[in-house]
């Protein structure tokens, strides 16, 4: 992870909506043929791949700002929820809103998160618990996939909390999540994978490989929010179910460790959510990179414990908070990310054939995207080998 390729004066050439070649600048084949006239377009500062924010729960209604305050008066996050707050206030929420209005508050949301670098950003739903206001989201999901410059990955995140409705009766609840809403979430083709809030107070570990277990039957690839804040087995399971990715993993076990180290399955570190939700402690990064895990960093966008749409901010909290390298946390948001959500073969890299997806900084030094922490230091980003328009364009 920490083996990152830094080119000086270098050029990229791009053919179509793909990178054709990237080199030094006086070798560019600019004689050659292409697809389009050559338009050349002169940079100053720092070329990236584009960012890949591999875990968000961008649609949602209004912010917890009530949570926020009683976690700072004392009160942690489980006991929140257990009194109604947390989750269940966003479900609550987002039941009632529109389809209209979730997408446009929705849009405004992603185009932030583009502006500040994410070109792919994985976004889930799991503020519905039942099948029409997941549905809703997800739709959300795909059709401003399509309107934004922006390539979305949608998870459907049905098992995110027990509704409370089933609160007597989870194990009905589990069944419904398997043999209803999975079997119309795919056959409506509105989401590439499936999560579950795998965690003690939450999903449990045998009702989290039975619904992944189904998700898998149904072509959806498993994800989990393993270990999050207690370690009850979720990096093992995410393991042993040849998951894309476990994510969190402040409470990981030394066995979850090494299960990840052995596995193809990432570690997805979200130091952001510590941070906002008050906590002294993170996942061991450290550990995990050492072991030989492939981790990746992301946002964890949502209103309860991470409403920040700035992956180079994550990037600042994983190399002060978790001890990662500056390599390390380019790695992280770019192919490893990419690996979360399945799309390793043509994002995340500068390398010829994949998705012309860059980010520029206009800074000097390529570290210095890890390190001027909350600054706005994307200067322009380019998608499918297209200029995004600034910000308040992508609004409208
Ligand atoms: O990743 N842990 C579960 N899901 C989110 C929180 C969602 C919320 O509080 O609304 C997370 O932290
Ligand atoms: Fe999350």
């Amino acid at each position: 992870m920490a083996e990152i390729e830094v080119l000086r004066d270098a050029a990229v050439l791009i053919d179509g909506n793909r990178i054709g070649w990237v080199g030094p600048r006086r070798e560019a084949p600019v004689g050659a043929k292409h697809a389009a006239p050559l338009q050349v377009i002169e940079i100053s500062g720092v070329v990236f791949p584009g960012f890949i924010d591999c875990h968000t729960h961008a649609v949602f209604g209004a912010p917890r700002l009530d949570d926020h305050e009683r976690r700072a008066l004392g009160v942690d996050y489980k006991a929140i929820a257990a009194a109604g707050g947390g989750i269940l206030q966003s479900v609550r929420d987002v039941r009632s809103r529109s389809e209209a209005e979730l997408e446009t508050l929705t849009r405004a949301r992603l185009a932030a998160l583009l502006a500040h670098g994410a070109t792919t950003i994985e976004v889930k739903s799991g503020y519905g618990l039942e099948l029409e206001a997941e549905l809703k989201q997800l739709r959300v999901i795909k059709r401003l996939g399509d309107a934004l410059p922006v390539t979305l990955v949608p998870t459907f995140l049905g098992a995110h909390e027990v509704p409370p409705e089933y609160r007597i009766n989870r194990a009905a609840y589990v069944q419904l999540v398997c043999e209803e809403m999975i079997p119309a979430v795919a056959r409506q083709g509105l989401a590439l994978c499936c999560d579950v809030f795998c965690e003690p107070g939450v999903f449990t570990v045998p009702e989290t490989r039975a619904i992944l277990t189904a998700a898998q039957r149904y072509g959806l690839a498993g994800k989990l929010h393993a270990d999050e804040l207690e370690g009850s087995g979720g990096a093992e399971l995410a393991v042993e179910l040849g998951a894309l990715s476990a994510d969190h993993l402040a409470g990981v076990s030394d066995a979850g460790v090494r299960a990840l180290a052995a596995s193809p399955t990432i570690a997805v570190l979200l130091p952001a959510t510590m941070i906002f939700l008050g906590k002294r402690t993170q996942a061991p990064a450290r550990r995990l990179i050492d072991a030989g895990a492939a981790v990746a960093l992301a946002t964890d966008y949502n209103p309860g414990t991470s409403p920040t749409v700035s992956l180079p901010l994550v990037m600042a909290l994983g190399v002060s908070q978790l001890g990662m390298r500056h390599a390390e946390v380019v790695t992280a948001v770019t192919i490893n990310a990419a690996a979360a959500l399945g799309l390793a073969t043509d994002r995340g890299q500068i390398a010829a054939g994949c998705v012309a997806d860059l980010v520029v900084a206009g800074v000097e030094d390529w570290r210095e995207v890890a390190y001027w922490m909350g600054a706005d230091i994307v200067s322009a980003v380019w998608t499918a080998g297209s200029a995004c328009p600034p910000l308040r364009a992508l609004l409208s």
